[in-house]
Formats: structure tokens, C-alpha cells, sequence
């Protein structure tokens, strides 16, 4: 059983690592530059970005499939059921891809802009380089550290940062749930900044009440998955390839 100590000194570790992370991704230029941005040009960035929310789902299906613990699995199908919400008599309700459909809209996207725009050769390599996270260590010792700490670290701690960033542009035009009601609401940007979000540091999950996702699934890293140095190792290495990832997708911009 690996000491009190040792775990808290390799979960003190990637804590720091993370902040320094998100600090990377905020401080992205093209965050920087958000103000001076045109709104057609913005819409550009935000309908790009959606090629990649088109992954999500793909990537929880299949750590679902590579997930070696039931406990873990449960948590991801939890998740992953969230993307199509019901109501309570099981009629299904717009999806988070038609939520952002939605939120583009109002944004003043025309649906012709949206469905017509082609992903840009940058944005496809960002994709298909993501997913290969979730696949090339198939065969490591580390597998299943690996895949979680990127579906934490990459679809939820990560795509909260960029939409917080991201949100002090959108809100120009849409409006949080108590914000101003002139405004069509957020569906889409405002929840999943507030739903994704990182939150606490690792091992500071609280245990009753509402958790994000990043803290449902940072409860199964803490827990579970991260016991050895080399499984800190794993993580410090997959959160870094996810960041820089993101960061690509945004040099495409400036
Ligand atoms: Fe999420």
C-alpha cells in the first residue's frame, strides 16, 4: 500500500504541473489578442473548435472500451450519457452538439456558415493527433493511468480553460443563466465552462454534493490509478502532449 506521503508528494507534483498548464493555455496570444478580433473571424475560431467537439463523444466511447475497471467505466458512461440529456420520462432533449449548434446561432453564425466551413488541415491534425492519445499506449504498463488522466486533463480541465477564455467574448452576445436576459442565453459555452471546470487541486474532490466532471474523474486518478512515480510520470507527460495540442489549434489564428 503506498504511504500517505508518497501519495501526497506525487499528487502535490502534477497539482503543480496542471496550474502551470492552464497558465500556458490562458496565456495563449490569441486569448490576449480576443478584443480586437473580428466577430466574422471569431466565428471562424468558434466553428472550428466545434470539429473537435465532434471527438468527444468518439474518445469517451472508447475509453469506455479500454477501461479495464468497472468503477472507473460507470463514472465515463455517466459522463459521456450527460452529452444526451432526457427528460424524466426518458424523451431525449437537444444534444450538447445541438446546444452549440444552438449557442453558434445566436451567436449570428448563419447555419449555411456552420455546415458549409471545412475543417482547416491544422484543425484535422489537432484531432487526429488528440485521439491518438487514447490509443498509442495500448500496449504500456501505464495504459489505463494514461487514458484517464487525458480524458480529464483534454475533453474536461482543458475545454473549461478555453471556454473561459473564450467566454469573455461570447458573452458579448449571449448571457449566463442569471446574466442579462436581453441576451439569448448560453447553453452550451457558459455550462460546460462552469460543468468541466478543474476546480479544486487533486486529492481536494469533495465527497458529498455536486462535482464537476474534472473531479469525477480526478477521484478514480487519486484513488485508483496514481500510485507509483511512473504513474506521475504518465500523467505529467499526457497532460503536457493535451496542452500543447490545444495550444496548436489555437496558433492557427495568429
Ligand atoms: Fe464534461
Amino acid at each position: 500500500m503506498i504511504e500517505k506521503l508518497q501519495k501526497t508528494n506525487l499528487l502535490d507534483k502534477l497539482n503543480e504541473k496542471e496550474k502551470s498548464l492552464i497558465k500556458q493555455l490562458e496565456s495563449h496570444p490569441l486569448f490576449d489578442c480576443l478584443p480586437t478580433i473580428n466577430w466574422e473571424n471569431f466565428i471562424d475560431i468558434l466553428i472550428q473548435r466545434r470539429f473537435l467537439s465532434f471527438s468527444i463523444v468518439n474518445v469517451y466511447e472508447l475509453v469506455i472500451d479500454a477501461l479495464s475497471e468497472e468503477e472507473i467505466k460507470k463514472t465515463v458512461r455517466e459522463i459521456l450519457k450527460e452529452e444526451f440529456p432526457r427528460t424524466c420520462k426518458g424523451i431525449p432533449l437537444l444534444s450538447h452538439r445541438e446546444l452549440l449548434f444552438q449557442d453558434l446561432l445566436n451567436l449570428g453564425a448563419t447555419r449555411e456558415k456552420i455546415l458549409t466551413t471545412p475543417e482547416t488541415d491544422v484543425t484535422k491534425k489537432i484531432r487526429e493527433e488528440s485521439l491518438k492519445i487514447f490509443t498509442q499506449n495500448f500496449d504500456k504498463e501505464y495504459f489505463q493511468v494514461i487514458i484517464v488522466a487525458a480524458l480529464r486533463f483534454w475533453a474536461e480541465v482543458l475545454v473549461s480553460v478555453e471556454y473561459s477564455c473564450l467566454w469573455r467574448k461570447i458573452s458579448e452576445h449571449l448571457s449566463s443563466p442569471h446574466g442579462d436576459s436581453n441576451k439569448p442565453r448560453s447553453e452550451f459555452y457558459y455550462f460546460h465552462m462552469v460543468h468541466d471546470a478543474r476546480r479544486s487541486d487533486l486529492g481536494k474532490e469533495a465527497m458529498i454534493g455536486k462535482r464537476t466532471h474534472s473531479q469525477e474523474l480526478a477521484i478514480h486518478l487519486v484513488e485508483r490509478l496514481i500510485c507509483s512515480e511512473n504513474d506521475l510520470n504518465c500523467c505529467l507527460d499526457v497532460e503536457e502532449k493535451a496542452c500543447n495540442l490545444k495550444c496548436q489549434f489555437y496558433d492557427q489564428f495568429i
